[in-house]
């Protein structure tokens, strides 16, 4: 029996470089091996807790399909879905809602942040918080535990979200009796974490990244942006501790790489180890950027693979919500 690998996207900012070395590439080889069923989704119910811009959210919501489309997942291989088109997903969240104390959920972390970030400014706990919020990592448990899934690889921000689900899955266990397997996160370290344009890890809350499909001149602008020292160019560096040789491997070929070593070790300028950076970039990125503003521009195509997805998510999930539901005792 192949395990289920499940892990979802919030569209809540432009994927960048970071993004896809750290989640989005590991996440397509495993889809590519076979080895396992893979449900991959954009969470965008999840999204909707902090973007009440119509378009704005309709735009980065196709956004996040587009770009698992244009890196070459194939729809075939693995079940790629839009959480809202799922709706069975919603149900089960209030199943588990049900079975899902309040004090777990005062001490997810998100919540927490706000609460204590509430407190130092004087204001009232629960300023600024909304339910969907609150119980996210509800909703989260659902989209898990609805796929039986048992591996789900996630940022380390999102672990004890992923260990909440578990418990909630233990709790419903507990009353009916073994119905939800209990899911395991996957901590993507092995994967470089990338160095954004100031050498700090990159991410979209340090406001520090390349985003992936940037037209050329805008990524060798912001290449151009990257902290470096101040050695002058015929000094030889370091690779291993040069931000633009950590981009660099990620992107190159190994014997590009192997070159490129030894061109720090002898002495490179900064500015062409930039040039050198920004062609490896753009040369993996141009077929997929070309496919990304395709699809983009034509969203009706990506509806078409979106919803035959949710068809076959459905599929998979609609006997193991029928089960739940008979459990608790609906008659259905
Ligand atoms: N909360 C995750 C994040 O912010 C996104 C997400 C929603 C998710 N549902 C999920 C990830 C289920 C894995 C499994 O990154």
């Amino acid at each position: 029996m192949k395990q289920t690998v499940l892990t979802g996207i919030k569209p809540t900012g432009e994927i960048h470089l970071g993004n896809y070395i750290g989640a989005i590439k590991p996440a397509l080889e495993l889809a590519k091996k076979n080895d396992y069923h893979t449900a991959y989704f954009v969470a965008d119910y999840h999204a909707l807790t902090k973007f009440h811009n119509a378009e704005e959210f309709k735009r980065l919501s196709y956004g996040i399909a587009a770009t698992w489309i244009a890196l070459g997942l194939d729809p075939t291989k693995a079940i790629f879905y839009r959480q809202s088109d799922v709706p069975e997903i919603f149900e089960l969240n209030w199943i588990l809602a049900c079975f899902t104390s309040k004090g777990l959920m005062n001490r997810a972390h998100a919540y927490k942040a706000l609460v204590d970030q509430n407190h130092q400014n004087d204001n009232d706990q629960d300023f600024g918080v909304n339910m969907g919020l609150f119980t996210y990592p509800i909703l989260m448990a659902a989209d898990i535990l609805l796929f039986q899934s048992d591996i789900v690889p996630v940022g380390k921000d999102q672990v004890q979200h992923v260990e909440i689900a578990r418990d909630i899955a233990e709790s419903f266990n507990h009353v009916y009796g073994e119905t939800f397997k209990l899911p395991t996160y996957q901590i993507q370290e092995d994967t470089a974490v990338l160095p954004g344009l100031d050498g700090r890890k990159m991410s979209k809350s340090y406001n520090n990244t390349i985003p992936l499909f940037v037209e050329p001149r805008q990524l060798q602008k912001l290449i151009n942006k990257i902290q470096t020292d101040s050695l002058p160019p015929e000094a030889p560096k370091d690779p291993d501790t040069s931000n633009l040789f950590l981009l660099y491997k990620e992107f190159a070929s190994p014997s590009e790489v192997q070159e490129m070593r030894e061109r720090y070790l002898t002495g490179i300028g900064w500015g062409e180890a930039k040039k050198e950076l920004f062609q490896v970039i753009n040369k993996f990125i141009q077929e997929p950027r070309e496919k990304y503003n395709e699809l983009m521009a034509s969203p009706e195509q990506l509806d078409e693979i979106l919803l035959e997805g949710a068809k076959k998510a459905r599929e998979v999930c609609i006997p193991l919500l029928k089960e739940v539901k008979r459990k608790v005792g609906f008659t259905i």
